[in-house]
């Protein structure tokens, strides 16, 4: 189960295993993506970003009933609960199921039930509105506008998919209106793309944590003020591995960024997609890069650290 941590990076989407991909197509009576199970996990073999978002956004059209999204979270909190996880801020992408027909209450309801659920397992639970980086603007406003009855169960927005070629700059205005809501902020920079993308995350959309940000270590005056600043990181090495950021979890940069005194988290990412759970990527980065027990100690303590809990929550956790 290993040491007690927060999960501050997953794609609720993410953990949607092959079983459960077929156990809902039948429930609903829509086609299965695949022939089977093996065949759906052979699929994934990825060469990027690109190539791993077409299977996720195609496996995900199973998800319809408010059902359907609780059991997707209340699977991921119990395996989250074996993993010493106790508290979790979970993104989710409501455009992707808005633009099937699926309507913001019923996904928010059914994943906001499972995290109440989720107490009973010792966990704690946000949801991350994330918008998507490759569909326009506008469509993302109008996610935001469709969450409005639902703020209390929303802790912050994010920003994902796509990220080469569609930088935060383009976002400046609906996480202006989320951030007068009361909402954190948070985005995905610098996992392909370049380190001026998580420069224009911080400046433009005044995120408080940068979600990957590897790529930063391009760039010397950034990493120097991502240490000032103390921004949390949330780095997810298996996912890097798997999207082939890097060739194996042994050049894995977690070290460097560790060294150079920078917040550092280590999360999932898409769990269900990347071969384990946040305890796995623990266990990988321990093995792969020989960390010892007290920087694993030192990034779960981050971890809770780097939540947007209260402060003396923080301080009970930690
Ligand atoms: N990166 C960007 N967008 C995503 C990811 C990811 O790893 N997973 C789901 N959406
Ligand atoms: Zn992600």
């Amino acid at each position: 189960m290993g040491v007690p941590k927060a999960e501050l990076h997953v794609h609720i989407e993410g953990t949607l295993e092959p079983e459960l991909v077929f156990d809902l197509a039948r429930r609903n009576g829509v086609p299965a993506p695949a022939a089977s199970v093996e065949e759906l996990r052979a699929r994934y073999r990825f060469t990027g970003l690109r190539s791993f978002l077409d299977v996720y956004y195609a496996n995900m059209a199973v998800l319809l009933t408010e059902q359907d999204f609780h059991d997707l979270a209340a699977a991921y909190f119990a395996r989250a609960a074996e993993q010493g996880v106790r508290h979790a801020e979970v993104f989710f992408d409501p455009q992707a199921h808005l633009s099937r027909g699926v309507s913001m209450a019923t996904v928010v309801q059914g994943l906001a039930a499972a995290a109440d659920e989720a107490r009973h397992l010792g966990i704690s639970a946000g949801l991350i509105l994330c918008f998507l980086r490759d569909e326009p603007a506008a469509s993302a406003a109008e996610a935001l506008r469709l969450a409005e009855p639902f703020l209390d169960r929303i802790v912050a927005v994010g920003l994902d998919s796509a990220e080469a070629g569609h930088p935060p700059s383009g976002f400046v205005d609906v996480f202006a209106t989320a951030r007068d809501m009361g909402l954190h902020a948070v985005a995905h920079a610098g996992e392909e793309g370049p380190p001026e993308y998580v420069r224009e995350a911080l400046d433009l959309l005044r995120v408080e944590r940068v979600d990957h940000g590897v790529r930063s270590l391009e760039d010397p005056a950034l990493i120097a003020r991502l240490r000032d600043e103390q921004v949390p990181l949330t780095v997810c090495p298996l996912s890097n591995v798997r999207l082939r950021s890097v060739d194996t979890i042994s050049e894995h940069p977690l070290p460097r960024l560790m060294d150079e005194g920078l917040l550092v988290t280590v999360n999932s990412d898409d769990p269900a997609y990347f071969g384990g759970y946040v305890a796995d990527n623990f266990a990988a980065v321990r093995s792969g890069l020989g960390l010892s027990d007290a920087d694993l100690r030192l990034l779960a303590a981050n971890s809770f650290e780097a939540s947007f809990l209260p402060e003396d929550r923080k301080t009970e956790l930690i």
